[in-house]
């Protein structure tokens, strides 16, 4: 008899769970870790460049936006451009070989002492979301890079068994083009080679953003993208948690065990446009308050998924309590047309972001979605389309790889604190990664770095200089692992 995914999801939920509530009980234990400032001065700590030297590139890089006051860098914008050219010069201060492929991916690396070896790929992205901070997707990129250096000031780089690749991915984010994960999914094969035509709001498609910057790109190049999974080892990612976990538990680093599927939904609503002041309220046929009605019911479908979704074989009570815990729905852009304040709108277009790390429970969830919301603008006479713009499964991090890392933090934080009596944090993620197209390529296993109050897209969010320094530190002993 085939096993529910829905109750294969519950087992999950129960041990996680357990997990977070184990962790909770040792966590006043834990407090904060770097009281003792004598660490400072540390050789084997290597601070100038774990700490020093990747906080100031991480400020450096948090400068570089396309917006005047705030952070902003999508897809081969010109500031994406400019902070793929520092990272390449800092991957060249790191010893590694570098280029860019036609994705616009920053790659660099090392072969060490056998480059026909299978190879370990560290990355993550270099755009960011509009009004970001500093730390997500750059955190990974320098973390990586600054334990390379050190390596290589350690004359040690050449003694790596595997070769070492860091990619700067370009496209984590998917604000540009709505479609995430552009770049690692290139490398990972996953890419449709119609992404390529996907455009952007003044009509521009990928392929002519990677024109104008001399990268010229066809469907067959895209698919010469794909690395040979014989030619990799794993694929491994430092990312701030952009949650409040490890803060609540006095750690700075913690281990993920898996990231949650997430579909990306355009909502198009279109009604009769209109003199605000001469068409009678009966006789309206307005997409502005259909879309508000229709944001309303998917609010209350993922607060209370077990008042609509029905109990059929694939679902019952245990498996959408457990859908209920990592479910959650996000309506972040709206836009209407003709936008002012005396007409009644003739159209209205709103955006959906769905989670929940049960694949099957994210299914359900948008099919009754959009049984609802067409039956809602049936009723209020106004037409409506759902387009399914960004999906991606939920991953499960391989236990090998979680081991090692878990292996690697511990190290780290020992070598910082002195001593540590309680056991790394192991967390789910409900933010997107590019560890999830690689997982199609090969297995995959993310660190995660406290942040303060768990904020992250947002100029608020802030990694302690420390912490950096442990995620570098994290990160080197997991490379030496490789020797
Ligand atoms: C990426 O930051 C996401 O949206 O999860
Ligand atoms: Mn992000
Ligand atoms: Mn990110």
């Amino acid at each position: 008899m085939a096993v529910s995914p829905f109750t294969r999801r519950s087992v999950m939920t129960i041990l996680f769970d357990y997990l977070a509530l184990s962790l909770l009980s040792t966590a006043a234990s834990a407090g904060s870790m770097f009281s003792d400032t004598g660490i400072s001065s540390r050789s084997d700590l290597f601070g100038e460049i774990l700490r020093d030297e990747a906080v100031a590139r991480l400020n450096e890089l948090g400068k570089v936006s396309d917006a005047d006051g705030y952070l902003e860098r999508t897809f081969m914008s010109p500031a994406s451009v400019r902070v793929g050219n520092l990272i390449r010069g800092w991957m060249e201060d790191a010893g590694l070989r570098t280029w860019v492929d036609q994705m616009g991916n920053v790659h660099g690396r090392v072969e060490g002492m056998n480059a026909n070896a299978a190879a370990l790929l560290i990355g993550s992205h270099l755009d960011t979301v509009v009004d970001a901070g500093i730390f997500d997707g750059s955190l990974g990129i320098i973390s990586a890079l600054s334990a390379l250096k050190v390596l290589k000031t350690n004359g040690t780089l050449g003694k790596l068994r595997r070769p070492i690749e860091v990619i700067a991915f370009c496209d984590e984010e998917g604000v540009r083009f709505q479609s995430t994960f552009l770049g690692s999914a290139a490398v990972a094969g996953i890419l449709p080679a119609t992404a390529l035509q996907i455009s952007d709001k003044s009509g521009v498609t990928v392929q002519d953003v990677l024109k104008e910057n001399s990268i010229e790109i066809s469907e067959e190049t895209l698919l010469q993208l794909k690395y040979d999974p014989g030619s990799v080892w794993g694929y491994v990612e430092v990312h701030i948690e952009q949650g409040p976990v490890l803060e609540r538990l006095g750690f700075p680093l913690g281990v993920v065990r898996g990231i949650a599927g997430q579909t990306r939904l355009k909502v198009t609503v279109r009604g009769s446009q209109g003199h605000a002041g001469t068409v009678p309220m009966s006789m309206r046929q307005d997409p502005m308050a259909a879309a508000a009605e229709l944001i309303v019911l998917l609010e209350r479908l993922c607060k209370h998924p077990k008042d609509f979704l029905s109990f059929d074989g694939h679902c019952n009570d245990i498996s959408v309590e457990s859908l209920s815990n990592s479910l959650v729905c996000t309506v972040g852009e709206i836009s209407t047309w003709p936008s002012a304040s005396n007409v009644i709108p003739g159209q209205v277009t709103f955006t959906v972001d769905l989670r929940a790390m049960d694949d099957m429970g994210r299914e359900s969830v948008i099919y009754e979605l959009s049984n609802q919301m067409y039956q809602i603008c049936e009723r209020r006479s106004v037409s409506c389309v759902v387009d399914r713009k960004h999906d991606a499964n939920a991953v499960i991090c391989d236990s090998e790889l979680r081991s090692q890392l878990k292996a690697a933090a511990y190290s780290a934080l020992k070598k910082m604190a002195g001593e540590i009596q309680d056991e790394i944090p192991a967390l789910m993620s409900g933010a997107g990664h590019d560890a999830m197209p690689m997982s199609h390529l090969t297995k995959v296993g993310m660190l995660f770095v406290r942040c303060r109050g768990g904020i992250s897209h947002s100029p608020a969010e802030h990694v302690l200089d420390d912490d950096v320094w442990a995620a570098g530190l994290a990160i080197l002993a997991f490379l030496e692992t490789h020797m």
